[in-house]
């Protein structure tokens, strides 16, 4: 909805700019005619043009009213503050001023001659300027419907109050003096084009726009290096550094693991190579299968990834000094370097780890792979398929594959058998995948377990960028498929998985991914039973954030893209989120861009409490990778109980790497480490 509403806002505005445009050339030119039957004809336009244009700004307020009410304030903010506070008003005078007179004048059929009372009506400065007012207006509304006005809004809006201040005055000056010509005189010259004029003014265009490209292109260069400390306020005698806080003492490891950051070339199943960069040369990198409870201690070792790596644990609440950030909880391990993490595995379920260092390039390459954590009380299930979406790159551009699949894998497996698909999205979209010939139960998001999940059938699972979810079904006597895709390529082959007793393919439901398009769209919110939680939406809350995000065209570090804001915002200059240990703290997300942004919280679980406004009503909803499709409101809630600084950033790894992140600060933590081209470390 919200996507339609937008454009539809787009292309009422261009036709309200069209309108007005037209009113103002013509009514500018109405008081210089000689000839009355022209005269007249150009006020029949007027009044048609008037008419539509009036007409198309109540389908506008039409249209921010419904995404303001549907989809929150802050959907109408841009909009109403912008534009509707002066189309409004002065279309309301224009209509009832100006109008009236003019359909007098047209019914009235004197003479040929032009009466000097019809002029003067022409020429009244409320009429021509608020009509050519509402030409500038409605420039300005086109404007904001693709360059939003954003968070904090306040210097756009002085400048953009300061230019139609400064048009007023235009054409009031412009307007006096046209009526004082008409007292003086009959007949009204129009004034004759000027060359030098023209180029004068557009010289001063090209040059004050250059001139502010230039200024945004080089303000957004990214300084060499960012002291990730820097801004931490409450740096007091108590302040700890992340390399510090490693968590209790850990003892003799249960499971040591070696992690080998290599270049390797790697076959896909349909023989494709692709020019990996691997984990011990495998691709996705080894499972790393632990039991919930044991010391991991990973070894990682970079043979010859130039610009260096590291491993963070996505999803697990390591201490921070583990948490895998080049540039704030370490320093990237150069070549023929090593690092040591070492954790107690807490949490049971489905995780993965990536490289934190350029992840969106590094883990576009293939560094990364899965991290299950099995409960402590054994699963009863039999088999349990770890599925990894990833798209990778190849000379023919980027294929969609599950693991090493980008063709239709088959597994053997004996019917009454119940099987855990743990399925892991390592991309940057959200990924749709579908299950097909059974019924099943998502029984666990993120991770974490759902309360009573029911069977479910016919539904698409949307993963999202970063995000896990574990399904369960019971191994019928027919073929069951598993397929995924998703929006970007609905109608390429098949990729997935054919689960039967022997291996064919005989029974099987007939899906494909073109099919799944009308399935609907798996619900977490509703799904599932409620249970007590340690926090809800009437929790009062020790502090409380709102990041706004928005899509605006822009530099970033010198190259100009479609940046995506968090409250206007680009990383360095995102605010950061402050707290003290023991906080409980409420964030709202709000998604004004066309793109999805999976929000990911590194060390921490966010309940969700609410999304659009509606409460969550299933089973309790943790998460720590939350895709906030376009239009769409979330609170979530944490409690901040292990200190650091982390990131908090949009795992559609491309937008993070464009500044679409901040950090989770913790007052009185600190970091010897810093980010930038200067130094070892980019993060993203
Ligand atoms: Cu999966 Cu900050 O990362
Ligand atoms: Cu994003």
């Amino acid at each position: 909805m919200f996507e339609m509403l937008y454009g539809f806002d787009a292309i009422v505005s261009g036709l309200l700019f069209l309108c007005w445009g037209i009113s103002a050339i013509l009514v500018r030119r109405l008081p210089f005619q000689v000839k009355r039957k022209k005269f007249l004809l150009i006020l029949k336009f007027l009044l048609l043009a008037i008419i539509a244009a009036e007409f198309f700004v109540i389908l506008k307020v039409a249209i921010v009213m419904i995404n303001g009410i549907g989809l929150g304030w802050e959907f109408a903010e841009n909009m109403t503050v912008g534009s509707l506070t002066f189309l409004i008003p002065v279309s309301f005078f224009t209509a009832v001023y100006f109008l009236p007179r003019i359909a007098r004048t047209i019914r009235n059929n004197g003479t040929d001659v032009i009466q000097q009372e019809e002029r003067k009506i022409t020429a009244d400065q409320f009429v021509q300027i608020p009509i050519r007012f509402l030409a500038v207006v409605s420039f300005a509304s086109l404007f904001i419907a693709f360059v939003p006005l954003v968070d904090p809004m306040a210097p756009k809006v002085t400048l953009l109050f300061g230019f139609y201040v400064a048009s007023i005055l235009y054409l009031y000056t412009q307007n006096r003096r046209l009526t004082r010509a008409l007292e003086h005189s009959q007949m009204l010259v129009w004034p004759r084009f000027s060359i030098t004029r023209f180029s004068l003014i557009a010289l001063s265009i090209v040059i004050g726009s250059g001139a502010l490209f230039f200024t945004a292109k080089e303000e957004s260069k990214l300084p060499g290096v960012i002291a990730m400390s820097h801004e931490i306020s409450g740096h007091t005698e108590h302040s700890v550094s992340v390399t510090e806080l490693k968590g209790l003492p850990l003892g003799v490891p249960d499971r040591r693991i070696t992690l080998r950051a290599e270049k390797k070339q790697v076959t896909l199943s349909s023989g494709t190579t692709i020019e990996a960069w691997t984990f011990n040369g495998e691709l996705p990198g080894p499972e790393i299968q632990v039991r919930q409870g044991e010391v991991l201690e990973v070894k990682l070792i970079n043979k010859d990834i130039e610009d260096g790596v590291s491993i963070h644990w996505h999803g697990v609440n390591v201490p921070n000094a583990m948490d895998g950030v080049a540039g704030v909880t370490q320093d990237a391990v150069q070549p023929g370097e090593t690092f040591i993490y070492k954790f107690r595995a807490d949490q049971a379920g489905t995780f993965w780890y990536h490289s934190h260092q350029q992840s969106s390039k590094q883990v576009r390459k293939g560094l990364f792979g899965s991290l299950i954590i099995e409960p402590k009380e054994k699963l009863d299930t039999e088999e349990e398929i770890s599925v990894v979406y990833h798209n990778w790159e190849t000379k023919n551009g980027f294929v969609p594959a599950l693991g090493l699949y980008d063709t239709l894998q088959k597994k053997k497996i004996k019917p009454g058998k119940k099987v855990r698909l743990r399925l892991i999205n390592a991309d940057n979209l959200p990924r749709d995948f579908i299950l097909a010939g059974t019924a099943f139960q998502v029984v666990a998001i993120d991770g974490n377990n759902i309360n009573k999940p029911s069977d479910l059938k016919k539904t698409r699972l949307s993963v999202a960028g970063g995000g896990r979810m574990d399904v369960e079904f019971i191994m019928p006597d027919h073929p069951v498929k598993l397929i995924a895709a998703g929006e970007d390529f609905f109608d390429t082959p098949d990729v997935g998985i054919l689960f039967s007793k022997d291996g064919s393919s005989q029974g099987v439901e007939n899906v494909n991914s073109n099919k799944m398009k009308n399935y609907p769209v798996f619900k977490p919110e509703k799904y599932g039973s409620p249970l007590s939680t340690p926090f809800d939406l009437s929790s009062s809350f020790d502090r409380e954030f709102k990041l706004v995000f928005d899509s605006v065209p822009g530099f970033y570090d010198g190259e100009f893209h479609s940046l995506y804001t968090i409250n206007g915002k680009v990383f360095p200059k995102t605010d950061m989120l402050e707290v003290e240990e023991g906080d409980l703290v409420k964030t709202t997300f709000v998604n004004r861009s066309f793109m999805d942004h999976p929000m990911h919280l590194h060390g921490h679980h966010m309940l969700v409490l609410s999304r659009n406004g509606k409460k969550v009503t299933g089973s309790p909803w943790w998460t720590d990778t939350l895709n906030v499709a376009p239009g769409e409101t979330y609170e979530v809630a944490f409690l901040a109980n292990n200190p650091g600084i982390w990131m908090d950033h949009c795992h559609n790894l491309d937008h993070a790497e464009i500044g679409m992140t901040l950090h989770l600060n913790y007052k009185g933590v600190t970091t010897p480490f810093e980010i930038g081209k200067d130094t070892p470390n980019q993060p993203e």
